[in-house]
């Protein structure tokens, strides 16, 4: 089914059947936020204010997310890739990353969400780190739904790093090389312990992956809009979800062998 973008109007050609099934909303999404540039760029406005409004379909997003008892959002915020833009732009970035922190600490707490951040945080400025640090300690007791932020995040490098962990427990002794297997590696990924994600929605038309969650989307259901990030609301997620709740998650097996399953 082709549904790109079109909210309202598809769920009226849908009728009374796209109501969202609340026994199958997926428990982890993840999202990559992509089109704040063109977004500005059509209203004739700077990047970062593509950037500004993209916090706030954020906040749409996640209020959403939670009231439709998703138990795991994980937003592609910003990658390894992205520190090769010019330099006015990431430090426009950064600094909307704080104020974003600081501001919506309270959506966090009224929707009862713990902020949860992966990525070589290290190599973010000081400020980053300690407001991160700071909202995360401060949502650390929420229950509701973990919103992850990918920060300087890179699939590859994850990969090469729990690699490194691996080999440097082997040669330690800690562990033997034949320890190694698809638990020990995932343990050693910055995502440990979430769940893979059930559903990637990717915003902006754009068809590809940039680096993103590379080991945890083996068997992630994909959806594409052709929104701009900016533009992207609740009635957007609940078409990507209906989308997905469409869909036959087989894992490999044949779909009789899941019939007798079910
Ligand atoms: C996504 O929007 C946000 C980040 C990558 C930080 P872009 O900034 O990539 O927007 P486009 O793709 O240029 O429109
Ligand atoms: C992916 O978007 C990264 C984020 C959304 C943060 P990009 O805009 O950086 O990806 P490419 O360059 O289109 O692949
Ligand atoms: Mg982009």
């Amino acid at each position: 089914m082709a549904v790109y973008g079109q909210g309202r109007e598809m769920r009226q050609i849908l009728g009374p059947m796209s109501t969202l099934d609340p026994s199958r909303i997926p428990a982890h999404v993840a999202i990559i936020m992509d089109g704040n540039g063109r977004w500005a760029r059509k209203r004739g406005l700077i990047r970062s204010l593509g950037h500004e409004n993209g916090v706030d379909a954020l906040r749409r997003i996640a209020t959403r997310s939670a009231e439709l008892g998703i138990r795991y959002l994980t937003v592609y915020a910003f990658s390894t890739e992205n520190w090769q833009r010019p330099r006015a732009e990431v430090d426009a970035l950064m600094g909307i990353l704080v104020s974003a922190l600081k501001k919506e600490l309270k959506t966090l707490k009224d929707n009862n969400i713990r902020l949860n951040a992966i990525g070589d945080l290290d190599s973010l400025p000081k400020q980053c780190r300690k407001e991160l640090e700071e909202v995360r300690s401060k949502t650390a007791s929420h229950t509701h739904m973990t919103l992850t932020l990918a920060l300087s995040y890179s699939a590859r490098e994850e990969l090469v790093r729990a690699a490194r962990t691996l080999a440097e427990a082997a040669v330690a002794g800690t562990i033997a090389p034949a320890d190694i297997d698809a638990t020990l590696l995932r343990s050693a990924l910055y995502s440990h312990p979430l769940p893979d994600p059930d559903l990637l929605i990717r915003t902006s038309g754009e068809y590809r992956i940039s680096n993103y969650l590379l080991w945890q989307i083996a068997y992630a259901e994909l959806y594409f809009s052709d929104k701009l990030w900016p533009d992207f609301t609740a009635d957007d997620l609940d078409l990507a979800l209906l989308d997905y709740q469409s869909r036959d998650r087989r894992f490999g097996l044949t779909q009789e062998q899941l019939n007798a399953l079910s």
